[in-house]
């Protein structure tokens, strides 16, 4: 007993020391540094020149490199490869004072040069390990070309499909979103942090940003709290709870305060309550663009109002590094403002390992031996099959035969290697995902051939960011692919959203088939109704027609490098589909914002039931409901859903309940279901939405095989940010539905007492 409790005291003595050790490894560098050489920490640009040419002569790089030399740079982005992380890395350490190396910032938002699904794609999946995996080999590939940190998981909930960046998110439902946000932040940083395969990662954007007014990128964001605390904060504080090392604030205003400033959300919340010992990065520029918010008036007061409000890290603005120092002239600033912003970026620094190795992500064979490995290949491949989500296949079309059979493969997308890598590739090589048509050629039983019908513009207005489009003005490529059509069995088309057309400021008005392509599916429809349409697209689009009037319909969203293997494994049933969608697919764009975790308003009505008056919560010309639904997704299997029951019908809350039920494969294949639990607190001291999901599972059967699944809810399942302002369970009724998806509707019911 004795000797265990020695043990016990010296293991704690000794992870007190270790802990200790970098505290004060952090306490003595910043001994050491002057005001300035604390504010450079706190200084972040974008790489500014070719760093292994000759350096810059004059202008603004040249500025930006004394400033490196002198220690005034505390972080690089966008600077990447062995190479050229090791000179800049040379530059820090070896020229400045105190050589404190540089945290080197990257967007790996769905892989480096190895391309992973779009995150919304691989939120489809619901497969969290699958998800951990894509970020842990991103992580790996990309530190083995010198990034040590990534600005994601981009972790914000959304609910309006026009906003271009839900392609990097998880969709519209915090539970989902949050088991998501930490699987990512396990899978970039791992277990240690100071290993060479692990990088620190970001939460971003705090917070609210996927709740831009109209669905118009940087628009302004008026939510209330209740919306905050149940909807957008939980993915942000499930990212703390796993240990995320960064955040970084978002461009909008929230209720009138630039995120950037926001003192609430990044003092009082995420550094006080929430305890997040990490730092702070602003979003580009983001400083500087609290002038044209019309909050700051001038450079100085935006550096002041960021800093007070707690960002800790300048990106891009060169705010910090010209007027804080200023700023502490003028009392307008203290000194421990400054020490608090530098300590946590220092932390993060020596937990990365830098100080003891500064080069310790720059290994050019580990470089070679991991970029684009099979490792890497093969983990692309799993995530983009399992991403696929199967929306409609009447008279089982799918899956295609593989022999004897003549298929047209058409439209924009089906031969195109750069689409499928999605809108944030910016590691990766041009054109080097496998397309719909080479992934089908694989197979060789089948007769196939191709027409585009639609032509893809290629535009940079900028000379820089690249911005492709979908043919608007000319229809030359129609003949050849309608004749195509009328010599086949089966019609392949391959339509959507170029990878450039959603993303950062990417946001629609419209979101139907761009360009040509409805009119081209409507044309080839009429000559061939034996379409299967595959679409490609970064957000959910409008497909009434095609719901309507096409046999097969498979999201393949944007799926990375592997994509048209992956597709073609679907469409050829090597791989039975099982992805679910993690955002409803509205009918039309005057439904947005559209979620199912809805409020009920105290005039809902039912759907498909006439009320017998206008005076209900509905649109006179169109459904309130999706056309598809969150949660929705076929399989080539069908699955029954029998004998649903709860153990008990009270609960007190300390105790938990069982929810269970029989799932059976009834179709011929074997396939897998991700079966989904709902809950509705029908009464509340704030009103609740109509459901929640609480709870998932794959389960994956053989045909005819059954299995009985079983859910337990706790308390802590049950609680929510309540008219009180705090999270709680309330007493009283609460409804479970468990089903395919979120519009199950058999309904058990218990109590919490
Ligand atoms: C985006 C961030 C990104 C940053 C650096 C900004 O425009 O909003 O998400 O991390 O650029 O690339």
């Amino acid at each position: 007993m004795k000797l265990k409790f020695i043990l016990l005291a010296l293991l704690i003595s000794t992870v007190s020391i270790a802990q200790k050790s970098i505290d004060e490894k952090v306490s003595d560098l910043l001994s050491k540094m002057t005001l300035k050489e604390k504010i450079g920490q706190m200084n972040q640009y974008n790489g500014f020149w070719n760093v292994t040419g000759p350096v810059p002569e004059g202008g603004d790089s040249k500025v930006k490199y004394d400033h490196l030399a002198n220690g005034w740079v505390g972080s690089m982005l966008n600077v990447r490869g062995v190479k050229e992380v090791k000179a800049v890395q040379k530059i820090a350490v070896e020229n400045s004072r105190l050589g404190i190396p540089l945290i080197i910032g990257f967007d790996l938002i769905h892989g480096y040069k190895t391309v992973f699904p779009i995150p919304l794609a691989e939120s489809a999946s619901w497969d969290l390990e699958a998800i951990q995996l894509s970020a842990e080999l991103s992580a790996k590939e990309a530190a083995a070309a010198g990034i040590n940190w990534t600005f994601a998981p981009m972790i914000d909930i959304t609910r309006d499909a026009r906003w271009g960046r839900v392609m990097e998110g998880a969709g519209e439902d915090p539970y989902l979103g949050s088991l998501i946000a930490a699987a990512r932040v396990r899978g970039f940083q791992g277990e240690d942090l100071a290993s060479p395969f692990t990088i620190a990662a970001t939460a971003k954007h705090f917070a609210a940003y996927g709740f831009a007014e109209a669905g118009k990128d940087y628009n302004t964001v008026d939510i209330g709290l209740n919306t905050l605390h149940n909807i957008v904060l939980p993915p942000f504080k499930a990212a703390v709870d796993a240990g995320i090392k960064t955040f970084m604030n978002s461009f909008n205003d929230l209720n009138g305060i630039p995120a950037t400033a926001d003192t609430f959300l990044q003092r009082e919340l995420l550094k006080g309550e929430w305890n997040f010992d990490g730092f702070v990065v602003s979003d580009w520029g983001s400083i500087r663009e609290m002038i044209d918010h019309g909050y700051a008036k001038d450079n100085n007061h935006a550096g002041e109002l960021a800093l007070l409000g707690g960002s800790d890290m300048d990106m891009e603005s060169s705010i910090y590094i010209y007027e804080l120092e200023k700023l502490i002239e003028e009392n307008k600033i203290s000194v421990a403002h400054i020490d608090d912003a530098v300590s946590r970026i220092l932390k993060v620094k020596f937990e990365l390992g830098l100080f003891e190795d500064p080069y310790l992500y720059c290994n050019e064979e580990q470089e070679k031996e991991i970029t684009g490995s099979k490792e890497m290949m093969d983990a692309a491949l799993e995530v983009a099959k399992k991403s696929i989500v199967l929306l409609k296949n009447e008279n089982e079309i799918l899956p295609l035969k593989k022999n004897g059979v003549k298929i047209g493969l058409i439209g924009p997308l089906a031969a195109d290697k750069n689409s499928p890598l999605g809108n944030w590739r910016i590691g990766a090589d041009n054109n080097t995902a496998i397309s719909v048509l080479e992934g089908l050629k694989n197979y060789k039983g089948n007769d196939i051939s191709h027409a585009q019908g639609v032509k893809l513009i290629n535009k940079t207005p900028d000379g820089f960011h690249e911005e492709v489009q979908i043919n608007t003005t000319d229809k030359t490529g129609f003949d050849e692919a309608i004749a195509l059509a009328k010599k086949v069995e089966v019609v392949i088309m391959v339509l959507g959203e170029h990878g450039f057309q959603s993303g950062e400021g990417r946001s629609r008005s419209k979101l139907d088939l761009p360009g040509f392509q409805q009119e081209l599916l409507e044309e080839v429809a009429a000559v061939n109704p034996n379409i299967v349409l595959v679409l490609m697209n970064g957000r959910p689009l409008i497909l009434n027609w095609a719901a309507e009037n096409i046999p097969a319909i498979v999201e393949a969203w944007q799926l990375g490098t592997q994509s048209g293997n992956a597709i073609a494994q679907v469409l050829y049933g090597d791989y039975n589909p099982s992805g679910k969608l993690p955002m409803s697919f509205p009918r039309s764009v005057g439904q947005l914002p559209l979620y199912y975790n809805h409020k009920s308003t105290g005039r809902p009505g039912t759907e498909g039931v006439d009320p017998g008056s206008v005076f209900w919560s509905h649109y006179g010309d169109e459904k309130n409901s999706p056309l598809y639904p969150f949660g929705y997704g076929l399989s080539y299997s069908k699955f029954e859903y029998s004998k649903l029951q709860l153990n008990k019908t009270e609960m007190t809350k300390n105790s938990s309940i069982k929810a269970s039920f029989t799932i059976k494969n009834t179709g011929k294949v074997k396939g897998k279901e991700i079966v989904q639990l709902y809950i509705q607190d029908p009464f509340a001291s704030a009103t609740r939405p109509v459901k929640e999901l609480k709870g998932f599972k794959a389960i994956e059967l053989e045909p005819g095989a059954t299995q009985e699944v079983s859910f337990t809810l706790t308390e802590s399942d049950l609680k929510f940010y309540s008219a009180n302002q705090k999270w709680e369970a309330e007493p009283g009724t609460y409804h479970v539905f468990i089903g395919t998806d979120s519009t199950s509707k058999e309904k058990m019911t218990f109590e919490l007492n």
